[in-house]
């Protein structure tokens, strides 16, 4: 199909989101692109909570999607379909966009498409790029929820080769965060802080080793952060006085940062060597961190020099909408005419949805 206008909705977890995003001659263009945060409510919380999630996402939803189709500057009519996460996330949160979804699609007379928001995160990596991609590529996806390798062989078609046996990479930093009193989420503190300590330290007085890496040996692809945020939390009980010491703190974050890091790398790259990928996806909330770009994308450079390196835009890596609509124009240009035509009855959000 030559052209192709979707509108697309996200309301999974703490962001009200929606965006316009055409594909045209294999490019996708992002018309709007409107992400309400609602992190400031959660962060006295010290996470997110679902119920109260859902009562501002039924409050910021009507605004933010009349402010995505007044930017996009198209009439109703120009837009071809609705798209909206449909899982996983919080049920109260997602209830929310798939039922205005559904709703806007019976009434607008629009087809819906129902998106994995992981396979969201993935598509935000051809957001206003060219779309041509190598398969079979492979995705290191890493967010609050998820930390997945995952095989693609074709679009659309995903094989899950590793993923967390525990936490999440994201739900460790966050969990780390709090550990070190440093608010949340803690995704972006942990890593400015790390980012800090290794920018003003000699590379000699650095412990980059001083946590063990999770799972090195397990000899599959998968990963475990649950020990290593207790190994965090055992080093600020034997020395409490991190706590509130900015130095301390900041080496702190640094080696737990490198942990990580070296778990996810240590993974990712055989996974990509075994399965003879020609592209290398980073994708997920957890891709904004600065010092995993950059060595994800050193260690393919380095490792795998025929293959390709790509991560999304930072204002892509975590949740929004554009990447709902990127992934649906896939599956809307790969499908008969009327496949989603009748969605607005069936799409149901659903909490563990699997992709
Ligand atoms: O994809 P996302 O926005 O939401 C989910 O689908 O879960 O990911 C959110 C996660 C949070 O755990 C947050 O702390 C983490 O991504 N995150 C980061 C960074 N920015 C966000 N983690 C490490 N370094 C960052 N710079
Ligand atoms: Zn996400």
């Amino acid at each position: 199909m030559l052209l192709m206008v979707i509108l697309g909705i996200e309301t999974s977890c703490d962001e009200t989101a929606a965006a316009v995003v055409e594909k045209e001659n294999g490019k996708l263009n992002i018309l709007s692109d409107i992400v309400s945060s609602q992190v400031k409510l959660h962060a006295e919380w010290g996470g997110v909570v679902p119920n109260l999630a859902a009562r501002e996402h039924l409050r910021n939803i009507r605004p933010v999607l009349d402010q995505a189709v007044r930017e996009s500057g198209l009439p109703l009519e120009k837009i071809d379909a609705l798209a909206v996460t449909q899982g996983p996330g919080l049920i109260p949160a997602l209830l929310v966009g798939t039922s205005t979804a559904k709703a806007l699609s019976y009434a607008w007379r629009k087809p819906l498409i129902g998106i994995h928001h992981i396979e969201g995160h993935i598509y935000a990596n051809f957001l206003n790029g060219n779309d041509a991609i190598a398969f079979p590529a492979l995705a290191l996806v890493v967010s609050g929820g998820h930390t997945q390798i995952i095989l693609m062989r074709d679009h659309l078609r995903y094989e899950i080769v590793g993923g967390t046996r525990d936490d999440a990479a994201g739900e460790a930093f966050d969990k780390v965060a709090r550990i070190l009193g440093l608010g949340y989420p803690g995704g972006p503190i942990v890593s400015e802080r790390a980012d800090r300590f290794a920018n003003g330290t000699p590379i000699g007085e650095r412990n980059s080793q001083r946590f063990t890496r999770p799972m090195a040996k397990s000899g599959d692809f998968d990963f475990s952060f649950s020990g290593l945020k207790t190994a965090v939390l055992y080093a600020v009980k034997e020395k409490p006085e991190t706590v509130g010491n900015e130095a301390l703190t900041d080496e702190l974050c640094y080696e737990f940062q490198e942990a990580v890091i070296d778990s996810l790398l240590g993974k990712t790259l055989p996974a990509a060597e075994r399965h003879g990928a020609r592209t290398v996806l980073l994708a997920g909330g957890v891709s904004a961190n600065p010092e995993l770009r950059r060595r994800l994308e050193a260690a393919v450079r380095e490792r795998l020099p025929e293959t390709a390196f790509r991560s999304p835009e930072i204002r892509h890596a975590g949740d929004n909408a554009a990447m709902i609509a990127a992934a649906a124009c896939y599956h809307w240009e790969r499908s008969e005419p009327d496949a989603f035509s009748e969605n607005w009855k069936r799409i149901d959000a659903s909490a563990d949805l699997k992709l």
